[in-house]
């Protein structure tokens, strides 16, 4: 698509991503600076990368692009206690021993074997907004499923999995949305709360992904209770809003677009598949992923020198013209689609991806079938955050 007017370029401020992603700014950065440099007030600035094969380059090249200090863009905000870290900001081959001690359980095949218990969860949770007169998409019905589906697999009670979960949303607020304290002291009970299952899966270990960190070992020493911590945390935020916004942000796409949702009502076992791998590349809950590079380093005909801030804009590659034909429109039966919502392929693509499918698409079968007149009662209300896209409420009809 050819722009003709210059946007200014803020991605950064949460305000550019109150309607959804910036698609102006995206389509003129793709277009004639893709990899751009973004000045950060009171950082060192970052270059934001937006063309599709870029980020898979940045996304697969994990010696040249680290994930450490942290993935978020301010350098504060690696979450780590002395030496421990999460996962999610190491590199390999630290990385791959921490990954490996949890992977067996998010295969296809363990996807596959949770599919029949979170095909239950999405009836109950359809059913509970059955008959009323109005809903939130978001927080009745999106929102519900990552937290029990975590709950259940750490083996933790479902209304505990609601409450961590809303830990998660203040620790991720806008600042200036919750009091000054808030987000701090919302890490501070999400560890207490893991510290506690740390001690109750020690005494009592059970068949659940609990047990399993407790009892994981890395190069022949067992996980401490602080790597149990930070993983548990890990486990709870990644699925969580990012789910949640994937249902949600689907819905309000589909209700924009009356004639794909219909297609999709007419064969829904038929599109399915394809659809939920289209509203990924459409919604791409993950706005970005920061990496820090290692060595001097050529991008996208930029010299990116060592230590520089390289910022992978996943919804803007999900539009890329030059990968995708008719990248804006909203095509359910795309094939192949190979978005880039999971992350760019490297070694922390996203461990969830084959779990979160079969939510996703467990939920959206029972919203066709359940409410078969679903339609939009309000205007959406977008979160206030530039590293997470959703709607923040949905509010729905059924
Ligand atoms: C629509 C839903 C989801 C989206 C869009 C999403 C997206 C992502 C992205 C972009 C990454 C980083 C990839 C990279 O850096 O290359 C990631 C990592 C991760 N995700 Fe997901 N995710 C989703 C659901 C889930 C679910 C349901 C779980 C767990 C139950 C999960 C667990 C994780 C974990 C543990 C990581 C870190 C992997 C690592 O560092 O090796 N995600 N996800």
């Amino acid at each position: 698509m050819a722009t003709t007017s210059v946007p200014s370029i803020d991605l950064l401020s949460a305000a550019s991503f109150r309607g959804g992603h910036p698609e102006a700014q995206y389509a003129w950065l793709r277009e004639h600076d893709p990899v751009h440099w973004h000045d950060e007030p009171g950082g060192r600035g970052f270059w934001a990368v937006t063309r599709y094969e870029d980020v898979r380059a940045v996304g697969r090249d994990a010696a040249t692009f680290s994930s450490e200090p942290t993935i978020m863009i301010p350098d504060g905000d690696g979450l780590e206690v002395g030496d421990h870290k999460m996962m999610l900001t190491m590199d390999p081959p630290r990385h791959g021993a921490y990954r490996r001690t949890i992977v067996s359980s998010f295969i296809p095949r363990a996807a596959r074997a949770m599919r029949p218990r979170i095909e239950a969860i999405a009836g109950e949770i359809v059913q509970g907004v059955v008959g009323r007169e109005t809903f939130d998409l978001v927080e009745d019905v999106a929102g519900l499923m990552p937290s029990y589906v975590i709950a259940d697999m750490l083996g933790i009670p479902r209304p505990d999995g609601v409450a961590l979960y809303e830990l998660t949303e203040t620790i991720h607020a806008a600042p200036g949305s919750v009091p000054p304290d808030a987000a701090a002291e919302a890490v501070r009970a999400m560890f207490e709360y893991a510290s506690g299952v740390w001690a109750d899966k020690c005494a009592h270990p059970g068949p659940d992904l609990a047990t399993t960190l407790v009892q994981a070992e890395v190069d022949g020493a067992p996980l401490d209770e602080i790597d149990f911590e930070l993983f548990f945390l890990l486990l709870v935020d990644a699925g969580g809003d990012t789910t949640r916004n994937l249902v949600a942000g689907g819905m309000d796409a589909l209700f924009d677009d009356p004639d794909e949702l219909a297609r999709l009502r007419a064969d829904v076992d038929g599109l399915l598949p394809t659809a939920v791998e289209e509203l990924l590349r459409w919604v791409s809950p993950v706005v970005y992923m920061r990496r820090t590079a290692t060595r001097p380093t050529e991008l996208g005909g930029r010299a990116i020198a060592a230590g520089d801030k390289v910022v992978m804009y996943y919804g803007a590659a999900n539009r890329d013209p030059a990968h995708f034909a008719e990248a804006d429109r909203l095509d359910l039966g795309r094939a192949p689609n190979d978005h880039v919502a999971f992350g760019g392929g490297g070694p922390h693509f996203c461990l969830g991806a084959h779990i979160a499918r079969v939510e996703i698409e467990a939920l959206l079968r029972e919203l066709l079938d359940r409410l078969p007149g679903v339609h939009r009662a309000g205007p959406t209300e977008w979160l206030a955050s530039s590293f997470i896209s959703g709607p923040a409420h949905l509010p729905a009809r059924g």
